[in-house]
């Protein structure tokens, strides 16, 4: 098994996975120790995760565009100009995940969960009353999701809003800004809850969703 370790980045803040655009794109550092989700994500499961998973759509994402007009351009470049077009399907689910992906490992900490930062409670306020209600919502959305895909917490215009979108899809060809993304293919929980899914999203919500995160994108 490969041993990249996250080490290195452990204080530091990865960058937003659109930030530039480089000819080879590549796999962003994990924020927090492969240890530190756990027991809700075991330490295999964040292994396999991330050094499989993860860096298997960013090999085959440059793989797929060598050569190509997409060279150069920034994930999101990639996925939103190749979105909805069926000839350009492989580049777009690859840049999508390899995209979604990044943003999943900072949309989780450890000793995460609790209630949303001062900075998202009007919002909050306004769509759903309080932070216990959303995340209710959250898990619904994450549970019900048929098959694989993501349960997004994303801001529509002025409003927060709950989107589950399947397989690869990005709600940021929707339109929207997305605050926080929960991964729901069962890769991210099958080796810890099999098919519990959720059990291991209501993990997620209490103990691992990174608020502060979610707070962060609002203003980007
Ligand atoms: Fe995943």
């Amino acid at each position: 098994m490969q041993t990249q370790s996250p080490i290195s980045a452990a204080t530091a803040r990865a960058p937003m996975p659109d930030s530039h655009a480089t000819a080879i794109h590549e796999l962003p550092p994990l924020p927090y120790e492969f240890t530190a989700l756990a027991p809700i994500i075991s330490e295999a499961t964040v292994r396999v995760h991330y050094l499989k998973h993860n860096k298997g759509y960013v090999d085959e994402l440059n793989r797929l565009i060598a050569n190509s007009e997409f060279v150069g351009m920034s994930l999101e470049q990639i996925l939103l100009a190749t979105a909805k077009q069926p000839e350009h399907e492989k580049i777009y689910n690859n840049a999508a995940q390899a995209w979604n992906h990044s943003f999943y490992w900072r949309s989780l900490k450890p000793h995460g969960g609790g209630d949303a930062p001062r900075a998202l409670q009007p919002l909050i306020a306004a769509g759903y009353g309080d932070t216990d209600v959303l995340k209710r919502e959250l898990a619904t959305a994450a549970t019900t999701l048929f098959g694989s895909g993501w349960a997004w917490l994303a801001l529509d215009g002025e409003k927060l809003k709950i989107v589950k979108t399947g397989n690869a899809d990005n709600v940021l060809t929707q339109g929207l800004k997305p605050l926080l993304v929960i991964d729901v293919w069962e890769h991210a929980y099958y080796l810890d809850f099999q098919n519990r899914r959720a059990d291991h999203i209501a993990g997620v919500l209490d103990k691992l969703i990174n608020w502060e995160f979610a707070a962060d994108n609002l203003k980007r």
